[in-house]
């Protein structure tokens, strides 16, 4: 996908309001597949993310369906989540499944040492957690233990949730209450084995990885799509060594985990921060870009027809915890500037389908850049949210390549590309153009070509609020949603879009 950003240069002042952005669009050219599973999330057993986010138990007063929010479910559903990644993260390569599964009163407690120390009772495990996806509608994504785990315990997850003839797994899985397999598609082998999944390098990782594959296949009717514990951000000599050392045939997704964080030592609030701390996260939002260009770039050079997907599955803003929090939950409020990260990124992603093919945002509910934060019996949906849900027309439709020449965000002598875009055109035919406008005080007016298209009406919605540190409350909790856009014109193939400052707009041509 060719897209290049010219940024304008000496044009404060005077020429500022001139509308120096121009999009072009190919729309002849929608070839490309903007998988559906980019818009996959992330729950982790990591302070209330599992536990009183996804998870009340059966005697909640909270309505619930066994034991999960009903309201979650619902939000989740319209939401479109694709696949759903558990139980970590770091805690997967402490988890231990057989522990999670059977009547509850039997199953032993695990600590959780990675977030908080705390003792779970292992009271949501495998049934609880495969069922709720079937209630939300998304895939289960399964990341195995392989730093504390055995090929045996592994190999005997596959055989017991996948395997539909007689086995001991199955016949164990029957004895719990479920008959037939739950047929799960989506295996992550480890977790950040270069980290807190065995500290490995990048050479043992590979051979312990081809040792866990070999086995792990064979236990399902579908084909399972096993997913390589992926680089730390610009760590490119991971994805090197994955790439020449792990066969074609014996790997289908490598991952890639990276954060919008300012410095791990200094991460800066989530809400209250400053504009400097804002373009901070920005730029380092907008280095998806690079990443997925560079780490792409190798994997041609061992895949060059792209049969192995680039899997984001960590992605989002991280910052301190809330204030009075327990700094092991990692639970942060989720403003607008999470929003134009949430929107820059798919943006991104959707750009590069054709290689990145599968993501997850980090994490679901309380954790992270959540989509949704409860509290008791409430329930509050997230700028990061509604970008989501109004992206999510672009699941599974065709990527329309586009060029873009973007105004320059400034902020003191450094600067950014303001406007981000990406294009599809789904399987209606309808076509969908994302903007985001990441400057955090000034509108963008936007010049777009629609090369060849032939459209008659052009609606949209906007996200947007008075500042980018605004967020939404259990007080106040719709003070960001999505409102009808009327800043487009459209006039034959020309569109002329007002992007208010710090807004996500998702546009609709027929
Ligand atoms: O998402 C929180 C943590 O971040 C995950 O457990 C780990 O994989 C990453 O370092």
């Amino acid at each position: 996908m060719k897209q290049w950003f010219i940024l304008s240069l000496a044009l404060s002042g005077c020429l500022a309001s001139v509308a120096q952005n121009e999009i072009i669009v190919q729309t002849d050219s929608a070839k490309t597949l903007i998988s559906k599973q980019i818009y996959g999330h992330f729950a982790e057993h990591l302070g209330r993310c599992v536990y009183g986010g996804f998870y009340v138990g059966e005697n909640s007063k909270i309505p619930n369906t066994a034991g999960v929010r009903n309201d979650v479910v619902a939000a989740l559903k319209k939401l479109k989540i694709a696949n759903l990644r558990w139980p970590g993260g770091c805690f997967a390569d402490t988890y231990h499944w057989k522990d999670g599964v059977g009547p509850k009163d039997k199953r032993p407690t695990i600590v959780n040492t990675w977030w908080g120390g705390v003792t779970e009772n292992n009271s949501f495990g495998t049934h609880d957690f495969l069922n709720m996806c079937e209630l939300i509608g998304t895939d289960p994504y399964l990341a195995g233990n392989i730093g504390s785990g055995t090929v045996q315990e592994l190999i005997d997850w596959v055989q017991y949730v996948n395997f539909e003839g007689e086995s001991p797994m199955s016949k164990w899985r029957r004895e719990n209450g479920r008959d037939k397999p739950w047929n799960v598609k989506f295996w992550g082998v480890g977790n950040e084995a270069w980290g807190c999944g065995g500290n490995m390098r990048p050479e043992y990782y590979s051979d312990l990885y081809r040792k866990y594959a070999t086995f792990m296949s064979g236990w399902s009717e579908g084909n399972i799509f096993r997913i390589a514990s992926g680089a730390n951000s610009a760590d490119y000599n991971w994805t090197e060594v994955l790439m020449k050392q792990i066969p074609r045939n014996m790997v289908q997704g490598v991952a890639l985990h990276h954060y919008s964080v300012i410095d791990w030592n200094k991460k800066g609030p989530a809400t209250g921060f400053t504009e400097e701390q804002y373009f901070t996260t920005m730029q380092r939002a907008l280095f998806m870009d690079s990443l997925v260009i560079k780490h792409s770039a190798i994997m041609d050079k061992y895949d060059p027809n792209k049969r192995i997907a680039l899997v984001v599955d960590e992605w989002g803003g991280w910052y301190d915890v809330e204030p009075g929090t327990n700094p092991g939950f990692l639970y942060q409020q989720n403003t607008m500037r999470d929003a134009m990260i949430a929107g820059v990124t798919l943006n991104i992603f959707h750009n590069h389908a054709d290689r990145v093919r599968m993501a997850n945002l980090a994490q679901t509910i309380n954790v992270l850049q959540a989509v949704l934060l409860t509290n008791e019996e409430k329930m509050i949906l997230t700028p990061t949210y509604h970008v989501m849900e109004m992206y999510n027309v672009h699941q599974d439709a065709k990527l329309m390549p586009l060029k873009l020449k973007s105004n320059a965000y400034k902020v003191g002598n450094r600067s950014l590309p303001a406007v981000s875009a990406s294009a599809s055109r789904d399987s209606l035919g309808n076509t969908h153009i994302s903007l985001v406008n990441i400057d955090a005080g000034k509108e963008q007016t936007i010049t777009v070509n629609l090369k060849g298209g032939k459209y008659k009406t052009v609606t949209g919605r906007v996200l947007t609020s008075g500042k980018v540190q605004d967020f939404n409350t259990f007080e106040a909790p719709e003070k960001i949603k999505p409102a009808t856009f009327n800043g487009a014109i459209l006039k034959g193939e020309a569109l002329t879009v007002k992007l208010p400052a710090c807004s996500v707009v998702v546009l609709e041509l027929k």
